[in-house]
Formats: structure tokens, sequence, C-alpha cells
């Protein structure tokens, strides 16, 4: 949860007089007074600037890593995924957001060409799903929610195995996992069985072997689940390291809030389903409120634009809801009645809100 105190911004009201806010319409004393009419019309623009940003994305469309329609897996009568359509873009951090059961491991099994899928089109980079699937799997690095890797083999032979299936000799293994012996501290474990490694050691290795391709996508399902903080860290760091450096398209899958703040893109999974497709910030705004907490001896007197909101009065203090997608108002409520506020405090809502929001239960509920 986010709390931001305002004396900084209030000061900077003062001194400016006139402040530019947020989406960069002009408002102070005197100005244009924020009022509910006001608020529709901001809304409205808001809107059409999110229009186009829709435009462009279909402009986008050919750049597309992985295009998803009706894909649907049933097991015998059960429906694990049930129909649903999701584009990832090339180079995006994509994140599947879901509970267990959801049906996140089904469809980037389906994705990743190793389990059937009922009905549905699919195509990574170009390839059709159930018909180029060894064009696919060339593109495509996957680090399953359990590993894939032998027990019993150190970490080399591991890899080496691994290489030999895409052709590479042991040398040219070793040449490949130069720049990752010092990243992920391979050197050390290098002659270890796996069964031996700690569990982030493992996700390590799972990692590493999911990239012996040179992968265009990489999908990885849940794979911080279980580990400590330090390893989820090195983890973290090193799926921000293939985003950022090497311009990977990053499929993941978690059932951990936090995990997705950063994504470009989320899709919210229930019960199969898409409940929700959006950027975070697009999340936010849409299934949360931002609480504005206005400190001020002006009681009874109420501002119009506080009226136009869920509202109520408390001591010292008013607390105004309001929907994410409106909380815009917040800069301009401040400039204008900057002479009655002592303090205030902005309280944003967070990913498990939308999570609340969406289905109605906490996450893990
Ligand atoms: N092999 C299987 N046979 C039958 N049902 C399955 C099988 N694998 C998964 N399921 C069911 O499909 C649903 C989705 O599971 P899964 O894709 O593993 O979810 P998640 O990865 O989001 O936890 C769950 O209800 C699960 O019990
Ligand atoms: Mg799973």
């Amino acid at each position: 949860m986010h709390v931001h105190v305002g004396r900084v911004a209030l000061f900077f009201c003062k001194k400016r007089g006139k402040v530019q806010s947020r989406t960069g319409q002009q408002s102070a004393e005197g100005t244009e007074k924020m009022n509910c009419q006001n608020v529709r019309k901001r809304k409205k623009q808001n809107a059409n600037t999110k229009k186009n940003k829709k435009l462009k994305r279909k402009d986008e469309a050919q750049m597309n890593a992985l295009t998803v329609k009706e894909l649907r897996k049933n097991y015998r009568e059960h429906t694990a995924v049930d129909g649903i359509s999701f584009a990832v873009k090339e180079g995006e951090f994509f994140a599947f957001l879901g509970e267990n059961g959801a049906g996140k491991s089904t469809t980037i099994n389906m994705l990743c060409t190793i389990l059937e899928k009922t009905e549905g089109q699919v195509t990574v980079f170009d390839k059709e799903l159930g018909k180029e699937d060894d064009e696919i799997r060339q593109k495509i690095g996957i680090v399953f929610q359990n590993s894939v890797l032998d027990g019993k083999l150190s970490v080399k032979e591991n890899l080496y195995t691994r290489g030999a299936y895409y052709g590479l000799s042991k040398k040219a293994v070793r040449e490949k996992l130069k720049p990752f012996m010092k990243r992920f501290e391979l050197e050390a474990i290098w002659n270890r069985s796996y069964e031996k490694l700690s569990g982030g050691q493992r996700r390590r290795v799972d990692i590493i072997r999911a990239l012996l391709n040179d992968p265009k996508i990489l999908f990885l399902d849940e794979p911080t689940t279980g580990l400590d903080p330090m390893s989820r860290k090195i983890v973290w760091d090193y799926i921000e390291y293939l985003r950022k450096e090497k311009k990977m398209t990053i499929f993941l899958t978690t059932h951990y809030m936090e995990e997705v703040r950063d994504a470009d893109h989320v899709i919210v999974l229930d019960k199969g389903r898409i409940v929700a497709d959006d950027t975070p910030v697009g999340l936010k705004n849409k299934y949360t409120h931002t609480k504005l907490l206005w400190y001020t001896d002006r009681s009874g007197e109420r501002d119009e634009l506080v009226r136009c909101f869920d509202h109520s009065y408390e001591a010292d203090h008013y607390i105004v809801k309001m929907p994410g997608e409106e909380s815009f108002c917040i800069t301009d409520f401040l400039s204008v009645n900057r002479d009655a506020i002592k303090d205030y405090e902005i309280i944003k809502g967070s990913m498990d809100d939308v999570f609340l929001n969406l289905t109605g239960r906490k996450m893990g509920e």
C-alpha cells in the first residue's frame, strides 16, 4: 500500500500559485473549479486517450510473439481452460496471475507443445501450434513448475545432456554458459548432483537449461514459488536482465501479487477464464479505489468535488473514496483547496484489491 503524505506537494502548490496537473490541464485558484461535471469531462478525455492507445496496439498486432484464440482444455468433464483469447507482444513482460488451480500450468503446457489442446488456435512467432510444433520448440524456453532435470546427474551432466538435445557439443555448452557462470554462481555447483542443491540453486539451473537454445520467448511457470527471499531476488534479478538486456519476451505465471507489479501486461485467470487483461496500472485504475484523506478544520463545509464521490468526515479529516480511474482529480482538488488543507494522504489501491474486486475473494481464500 502506498501512502503519500502531501506537505511537499502543498508547498509546491503555494509557491507556484499555479500547478500543472498530471493530465496536463492547468488549475489554480480562480481557474476552472473541479466539479462533478468537470470530472466526467476529464474522464471522457482519458477514455479517448486510452482508445487511441488501443488503436495503436491494433497496428502493432503483427509484432505478436504469441496469439491465442479460444483456447480450451478439458480433462474429461472438467474444463481447466475455458476458451481464453489473448496476445503477447514481442519483448513484452507478460504475467499470468491466478490462484492454484486457475489453469496457468495447463495453458503454459499447451502453448509449449507439451499438452494437447482440446480446442483453439495458437501461433507462436507465426508458427501454428499443432502443425509446426518442432519449429515452435526451437523458439521457446520453458522453466516448468516442477523441474524436469535428473536429480542423480550433476549440474554439468544435466546441462550437457540438454545441450546435446539441441545439437550442442560439451564445448559449445560451456561457451554458451560462460556469461551465466558468474551471474548465477554456477562454478561452485557445477559438479554437484542436482538433487543435492538448494531450492534456489535448482531454480537457477532450471532457468539456464531453458536458455540453451537461445529462445525468443521464455515461459516461467511459478519460478519463485517456495524459494527463500534471497533466492527469489536472484531469480528475479535474472529475469529482469533477460528482459532488459536481452530483450527476451517473458511469459510468467505467478500467484504472488507483487510479482506482476512491473509487468507490461497482466492477465488475471480465475477458474480457467480470463477475468481481466490490462497493464498493472490499468487494473488498479479499473478495479480499485484511491482514498484521499483531507485534513482540514473546514468541517461542515463540503467542497463540491468531495460531494461527487463517496465520502465521510471523521474528527479532523474527510475520507474521499474515488474510483482509481478518477483519482486524477486529486491534484486539482488539492490545488484549488490549498488554503483549507492542513495535510493530506493519498492511499492507492493495491493488486490485492484488484483480485478481491474481480473475484469477490482474497487471493488464496
Ligand atoms: N492431468 C490432469 N487431469 C485432470 N485434471 C487436471 C490435470 N491437471 C490439472 N488439472 C485440473 O485443472 C485445473 C487447472 O490446473 P492447473 O493448470 O495446474 O492450475 P494452476 O497451474 O493455475 O495451479 C485444476 O482444477 C486441476 O485440478
Ligand atoms: Mg501451476
